[in-house]
């Protein structure tokens, strides 16, 4: 009778322990399929891949979730005290078996997890037969991408004595010159190389949708892929605590449905450079608008939509230029531009720190800006006055260039 007895009781246990294991699955299952409702839209092909590599990761931690959860609710009811009992409880000493199945079960879960995760992770750095390389570059608080476009893509027609030095070269020498966006753009299914440099301190590549994310790291370049394969516009996002203006250090990517788009913004983009307007003011606006420089990430400028807030606001900069900072530097406001561009630590306006990078003129420096796009801009910035006149005096440009630095 008694053996009978114990057998149906082991018989119960063993059932328990089923259905407790069958119970904790399901639960895991369920948190791993509900939390990626709250996850952005999946815009590229590796980012399925990494979906399904996190939620694989999300059921089994869930499943541990409930276990550890479900023994500890288990335990505050059935051993908790009688009233009255003050007694310690039961001196319980090692079980070999629970330590063994404790140590198994994990090292075989860790091992699953990293033959998995590897896996995902060499396919997602693959490199593409047909991919198309992009160079991003983070600065304080701004991204810009660059694109190489080939000499033979320029149109016949273009006045090559009007453009800037280095289209100049490019075409001569049948090779490349880079056009920049504020944007990122590409298309469904083309398969994408970032570069990434910074031009200044670490920042983080990470647009959510695509889950990719890099480090960009000061004196290097890093790399990294991915496929788009749904159309529409993305945020891309700094990771990487920068400075004051991280929060706002965002861009957006945008894919077009299909190459034709692409290239009819593409070829738009080559036109603005390849055809620069003869005038200084409205090419200066392009050369700014285009973000090739970062001045958008630390001033604001409302005529261009800038609003960034750890460099002095540029509205009506050029009647300040004029009045306040003539008084105070002795300079003309066409020179107090000019050279604030490439002596931004001589130039601080008060209440403001040296972040601003020192562009030079000559190619091969950091920060380079050709004289030409500092004129550009100078003549541009000058216009930015109460009643739109310049506030400047651009013949005097070239003789201040010449005699300084
Ligand atoms: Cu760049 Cu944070």
């Amino acid at each position: 009778m008694n053996s009978g007895k114990s057998q149906s009781t082991n018989n119960m246990t063993v059932l328990w322990i089923i259905g407790a294991f069958l119970a904790l699955i399901i639960g895991g299952v369920i948190i791993a399929q509900a939390t990626p409702l709250l996850f952005p839209p999946q815009g590229s092909a590796e980012s399925l891949q990494v979906d399904d590599l996190f939620k694989f990761m999300l059921a089994i931690g869930g499943a541990i979730f409930l276990l550890v959860q479900g023994a500890i609710v288990y335990s505050v009811i059935r051993f908790r005290a009688k009233p009255g009992d003050l007694s310690d409880g039961a001196n319980i000493h090692g079980n070999a078996t629970l330590e063994l199945v404790w140590t198994a079960i994990p090292a075989v879960i860790v091992l699953v997890l990293t033959v998995y995760s590897y896996q995902v992770w060499v396919s997602t750095r693959e490199i593409k037969p047909n991919e198309q390389t992009v160079y991003g570059r983070g600065a304080r608080f701004v991204w810009s991408f660059s694109y190489d476009v080939p000499a033979s893509s320029v149109p016949s027609d273009v006045e090559v004595d009007k453009l800037p030095p280095n289209i100049q070269d490019a075409i001569t020498n049948d090779s490349s010159f880079p056009i920049t966006s504020r944007e990122l753009h590409t298309f469904v299914g083309q398969p994408i190389k970032m570069v990434l440099d910074t031009s200044d301190t670490l920042h983080a590549f990470w647009i959510p949708a695509m889950r990719m994310k890099q480090d960009l790291i000061s004196g290097r370049t890093t790399e990294i892929r991915f496929t788009p394969i749904q159309a529409g516009e993305f945020p891309v996002v700094c990771a990487e605590l920068c400075g004051g203006g991280h929060g706002d250090m965002r861009a957006s990517i945008i894919v077009h449905a299909d190459e034709t788009e692409y290239l009819s913004w593409f070829s738009d983009q080559v036109n603005l450079v390849v055809y620069p307007p003869d005038d200084p003011v409205l090419r200066g606006e392009q050369v700014l608008a285009s973000g090739q420089y970062p001045c958008s990430g630390c001033h604001t400028l409302t005529a261009l939509s800038w609003a960034g807030i750890t460099g002095p606001n540029l509205n009506g900069i050029g009647d300040r230029a004029a009045t306040v900072r003539s008084a105070a530097t002795g300079e003309t406001p066409e020179e107090y531009i000019h050279r604030s561009l490439y002596h931004p630590a001589e130039y601080l306006v008060p209440g403001f720190g040296a972040l601003m990078p020192q562009f030079q003129p000559d190619a091969g420096q950091p920060n380079f800006m050709p004289v030409d796009d500092n004129k550009a801009i100078v003549a541009y910035l000058c216009t930015q006055t109460a009643t739109g006149e310049s506030a400047c005096d651009l013949s005097n440009l070239d003789a201040i260039i010449a005699a300084g630095d």
